[in-house]
């Protein structure tokens, strides 16, 4: 597993400091909690202190891992989300960078001011925040339980749509941020090594991050037009597929630059760019994105995730197959299931409601 991040999954460090936070934090609870109810004494104050020590590595390992982020790219949302989805996203890990600061300070001010010098784990001395003082401490504790209380729903709620996010949407938000995918792709490798006719050797092995595009590949639309096929193609798109660590694709992102599209014929490229068709103006992209990949009868592989095209989104079964490097298939869709033909455009006797989508493409590791 790669250390860095990349632009589709977190790296492995970015993971590591994502749950060892989650992990500290819920014993920060737990000890709060188990204090609460004590009277002055030994055990309460070596529970407190135990707080103290992992609250100030909480602040440490916050800080750390924002420096790690800003040294790093960071995974895109996926292009199914709506804008105010990604924005409550970023506003929500915002608000939680703020809390893992917030939260730990509040505590150590609140200590300084009652006199308690917080020392970590018994091996350095903190210096003391505040002066002693009974009113700074009342305002400290108040503010210190708030914000940690505030911490928690939010937490609660980010985890919430970590989830659907998987169940839902079943994009790759919530995987990419997982500690141990490896585990899932060795029970269905184990599943498909048991099955009959099964092909490791259709892909490398080991967790990578492949990509192509326009450049190194080939996706074109079929269409009939007054009862004759006729073939048009993208000239910009990308393509990312990543395998888990026994080389089987895990997930698959397409991004497609709808402006880019070609039919050979100047005036029906820009009636297809028009608002009645692609639209091309509000909705420039069409997109692929797929968090589950299974594998087919025929040693192919079939990728479950959503297509959407102008504001429509829907549940695709996506066919592949992956040989040499390079990932080919075909998908049969209906223009109008994406609103791809208002006004005249929704008569289907000129211009066919079936689509065919050809691609081709040849896939290289990321750097
Ligand atoms: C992310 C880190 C932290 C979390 C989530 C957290 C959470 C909590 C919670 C939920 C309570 C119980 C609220 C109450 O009963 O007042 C508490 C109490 C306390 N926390 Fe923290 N805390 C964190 C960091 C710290 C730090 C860094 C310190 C000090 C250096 C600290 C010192 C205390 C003390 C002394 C109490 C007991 C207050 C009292 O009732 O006397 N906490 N903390
Ligand atoms: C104390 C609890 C938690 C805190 C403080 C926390 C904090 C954060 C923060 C700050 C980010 C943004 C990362 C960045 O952009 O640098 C993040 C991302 C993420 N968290 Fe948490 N988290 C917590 C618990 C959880 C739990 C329980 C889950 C799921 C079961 C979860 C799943 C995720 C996922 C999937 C992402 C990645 C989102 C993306 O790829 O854009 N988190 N978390």
């Amino acid at each position: 597993m790669p250390i860095r991040n990349s632009l589709e999954r977190w790296g492995s460090l970015a993971k590591l400091f994502h749950w060892l936070v989650v992990l500290l934090v819920i014993c920060q609870f737990v000890l709060a909690w188990l204090a609460h109810d004590l009277p002055p004494g030994m055990e309460k104050l070596t529970l407190l202190a135990r707080h103290k020590s992992i609250g100030i590595t909480i602040l440490a390992l916050a800080t750390l891992r924002l420096l790690w982020r800003a040294a790093n790219r960071t995974p895109v949302l996926p292009a199914t989300m709506a804008g105010w989805e990604k924005f409550t996203a970023r506003a929500t890990h915002a608000l939680l960078y703020v809390l893992l600061f917030a939260v730990p300070l509040a505590g150590w001010i609140m200590s300084s001011a009652k006199n308690f010098p917080v020392s970590w784990f018994g091996l350095v001395q903190l210096p003391d925040l505040v002066a002693p003082s009974e009113a700074t401490f009342d305002i400290a504790h108040e503010t210190h339980e708030i914000l940690a209380f505030s911490l928690g729903i939010i937490a609660i709620l980010h985890l919430l749509a970590a989830l659907k996010h998987h169940f839902f949407n079943r994009d790759t938000v919530l995987k990419r941020m997982l500690p141990f995918a490896r585990v899932p792709a060795l029970l269905l490798l184990m599943l498909f090594a048991a099955g009959p006719g099964s092909d490791a050797s259709a892909a490398t092995p080991g967790a990578q991050t492949l990509e192509g595009s326009g450049a190194t590949g080939t996706l074109q639309f079929r269409f009939s037009q007054a009862g004759a096929t006729t073939d048009g193609a993208f000239g910009r798109f990308t393509t990312v597929l990543t395998t888990g660590d026994d080389g089987a694709p895990a997930t698959l992102e397409v991004r497609v630059e709808v402006d880019s599209l070609d039919t050979q014929d100047k005036d029906r490229d820009s009636t297809l760019r028009s608002k009645d068709l692609f639209d091309v103006r509000r909705f420039p992209a069409a997109t692929f994105s797929a968090g589950r990949i299974t594998r087919a009868a025929d040693g192919g592989y079939v990728a479950h995730g959503k297509l959407t095209i102008r504001d429509a989104t829907r549940d695709v079964a996506l066919p592949f197959t992956l040989a040499d490097g390079r990932l080919a298939g075909q998908l049969a869709i209906k223009r109008l299931d994406y609103g791809v033909g208002q006004g005249e455009w929704r008569a289907t006797s000129m211009v066919a409601d079936a689509v065919t989508i050809l691609w081709s493409v040849r896939l290289a590791p990321a750097h």
